[in-house]
């Protein structure tokens, strides 16, 4: 028996588009986007989702995302380039800690939100509204002392993260000010996001609090955008809170934090990335040469580092079998490394899988986020093609790279 994306056999995609390959199960990233859509409903105030585009971030992606009715999140001015040409800008919200100068123009010019992390940007937002002569939305991305790794969660006054702004700080009040005293600048809400690969969520709701207690503060009814980091399945360990349950739960824990502090709000946005394209990517890769060492059984893929540093960059586990050969008993225990010259590029170690010889096809599950948008050109590997599949109908998305790709922007 052979395993099974779509209507296709992996043997049957691998023959057709080579390997490494990218393969994503278009109708269940569209079933979980409209699992969230269509849970996160309130009466009280309006809602949107959001895809984090940096989990995977491509052209047909975004226009997915579009077709949905969801917006975008983007985090630089590469991701907003393609955002833009299928994305109204009122639904894309504008992240990052360090935007350029002509990154902001460039948002600003297409009248996107943008999402303040610091005092700098604040002050960059003023000088080039006023130099544009052009309104901006601006929410501002709070530090709000929530920490949330995977099965817990801490409450930490955390106070040197990267992003965001503490909720007392002077940063904070200052950036205020100059929205306050803006021509062009306007309040249009608040951001926190708390870590991601989050299955508990007490996290999110201890963020909420702290947002909806701090939205006392002001008179106007803001947006409210929590972020994202809703858990998926990369192996039996992880049990993720289904999609359309979570949406339910933080649209009730707002709503009943709302009625609490007597606040209102204009909407309240999630931004999940890793969940919407998370379980629907599959790599799909070729088994070269096996090796037996005293201690391993190695088994060498034709990827690996390049086209999925997770593993290697912070011990990522992930779940992978022989995808033709499903009925043949996992009698091995099994090192799954890359062709990379680095001997960290293992993408699983010690995972049982049945024997296997060159020219079998390895899937490995779940690599649909920030696998692609992460890849690399280290040993001048060529970023691998991905491919669409929708029941019977199977789409080339992204091409793979050839050698001339890979060295096109040179200049002798
Ligand atoms: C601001 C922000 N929003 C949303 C996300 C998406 O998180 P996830 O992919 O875990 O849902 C991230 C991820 O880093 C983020 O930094």
């Amino acid at each position: 028996m052979e395993l099974k994306i779509g209507n296709f056999t992996c043997s049957e995609l691998a023959a057709k588009y080579g390997t490494p390959l990218y393969v994503y199960d278009e109708a269940l990233m569209r079933h979980i986007i409209r699992l969230y859509k269509n849970n996160l409903v309130s009466d009280k105030f309006e809602t949107l989702v959001l895809f984090a585009s940096k989990a995977f971030a491509c052209m047909a992606m975004y226009k997915l995302v579009h077709e949905e009715g969801i917006g975008s999140d983007v985090v630089s001015g590469g991701e907003l380039y393609a955002a833009l040409k299928y994305q109204e800008p009122e639904k894309i919200f504008f992240h990052g800690n360090n935007k350029t100068m002509q990154e902001i123009e460039m948002g600003i010019n297409a009248g996107v939100k943008f999402v303040c992390d610091n005092l700098g940007e604040a002050e960059m937002l003023r000088d080039a509204s006023e130099r544009l002569k052009k309104k901006v939305d601006v929410l501002f991305r709070l530090n709000v002392g929530v920490e949330a790794h995977t099965h817990k969660f801490i409450v930490t006054a955390h106070v040197d993260s990267k992003f965001g702004m503490l909720m007392s700080s002077d940063d904070l009040k200052k950036s205020l000010e100059i929205v306050e005293k803006s021509e062009y600048l306007n309040l249009a809400g608040f951001h926190s996001h708390i870590g991601s690969q989050i299955f508990d969520p007490s996290g999110f709701y201890a963020a909420i609090d702290k947002i909806v207690e701090f939205l006392k503060g002001f008179d106007k009814e803001l947006i409210l955008n929590i972020g994202g980091g809703y858990g998926v399945k990369y192996t039996d360990e992880d049990k993720p809170i289904p999609y359309d349950e979570i949406s339910k739960m933080l649209i009730k824990h707002t709503e009943d934090a709302l009625e609490k502090n007597n606040v209102k709000i204009k909407a309240l946005v999630i931004e999940p990335g890793r969940s919407i394209v998370g379980e629907a990517g599959y790599t799909l890769y070729t088994v070269g040469n096996t090796k037996k060492t005293p201690n391993r059984q190695y088994y060498f893929i034709d990827g690996g580092m390049a086209d999925n540093i997770r593993p290697a960059l912070y011990q990522a586990k992930y779940d992978a079998v022989i995808a033709n050969k499903m009925d043949a008993p996992k009698t091995e225990t099994v090192t799954l490394a890359g062709k990379c010259c680095e001997s960290g590029d293992l993408i699983i170690e010690d995972i049982k899988m049945a024997k296997a010889e060159r020219g079998d096809i390895v899937c490995v599950f779940t690599t649909g986020a920030y696998g692609y948008s992460m890849s690399s050109h280290y040993n001048k590997a060529q970023t691998p093609a991905v491919v669409f599949v929708n029941g019977d109908k199977d789409r080339l998305v992204i091409k793979r790279e050839s050698y001339e790709d890979l060295y096109r922007n040179d200049c002798e």
